[in-house]
């Protein structure tokens, strides 16, 4: 299995990783859906849902600024530097590399990684509530009201029953079509249509890998499962991969 593994990695055009919050949680960052995850502690409808800020703004606000904090204060484990070190390798070995995450942390980013496809957004910016066409861009360090049309200014993460960022889905869609190698990491692939991106690149050929302490009920569509936690098991991926460093 693990030959098989490394071949695939080495004969791969173009290798998709896509994450979820256990790629965080050894950089102490809570996850959404396991034992005292985030969505066991606080409810989704109150705080992750357009209903919710427009019964609530300030709590909302204030639960969004709880958790930059936590993120401001964590640091990008050895998964994510795997994964930053796996698309440099990519690059200069003439392999296409994408990375696709569910995580509004930036740790990716912070970690060395250049291309995030981020389909839930980001917690680092903020956008207009509103959100007609000329107040969309999403700013850093925004102020509370939109400088556009003055509404209140809301985190630019996807919240239940709002559409994925159609252009950055688009392009994780593509990817996950022309996928060589396909590695999940960390993700319980519940949340659709994000969870949609394995299946797609199942159904086109891609050698499926799961980085994941725990089954998943995506697990039967993978042909190669790695029960670790990512920041032990994507150190071990990127050494497969040959050629000079
Ligand atoms: P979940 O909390 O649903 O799933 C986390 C997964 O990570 C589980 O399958 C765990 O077994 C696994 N896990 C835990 N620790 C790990 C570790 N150290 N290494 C590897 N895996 C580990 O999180 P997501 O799948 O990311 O949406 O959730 C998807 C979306 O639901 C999130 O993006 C968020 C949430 O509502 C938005 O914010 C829009």
């Amino acid at each position: 299995m693990q030959n098989a593994l490394q071949e695939r990695i080495n004969q791969a055009n173009h290798i998709v990783v896509f994450t979820g919050a256990g790629m965080s949680a050894e950089s102490g960052i809570a996850t959404f859906r396991d034992p005292g995850g985030l969505w066991q502690r606080f409810s989704p409808q109150e705080l992750a849902s357009m209903d919710g800020f427009l019964a609530n703004p300030e709590r909302v606000l204030e639960w969004y600024e709880y958790r930059k904090k936590v993120i401001t204060e964590a640091n990008p484990n050895a998964g994510h530097k795997a994964i930053a070190e796996l698309e440099l390798r990519c690059r200069d070995l003439g392999k296409e590399f994408t990375l696709v995450t569910q995580n509004v942390d930036r740790l990716h980013q912070r970690a060395g990684s250049v291309n995030v496809l981020e389909v839930h957004g980001n917690l680092e910016e903020n956008k207009c509530s509103v959100g007609k066409s000329d107040c969309e861009k999403p700013i850093v360090d925004a102020p509370a009201n939109c400088p556009v049309c003055g509404a209140l200014m809301r985190p630019n993460v996807v919240w239940f029953g709002e559409n994925l960022p159609a252009e950055v889905f688009a392009k994780a869609e593509l990817a996950s079509q022309d996928a060589d190698v396909f590695i999940s990491v960390g993700t319980s692939a519940e949340v659709y249509p994000a969870a949609g991106l394995p299946l797609v690149a199942r159904q086109r050929g891609a050698y499926m890998v799961e980085v994941n302490p725990d089954e998943t009920v995506q697990s039967m569509y993978f042909h190669h499962t790695i029960r670790n936690t990512s920041a032990v098991a994507l150190p071990e991926v990127l050494t497969m991969l040959e050629g000079d460093v």
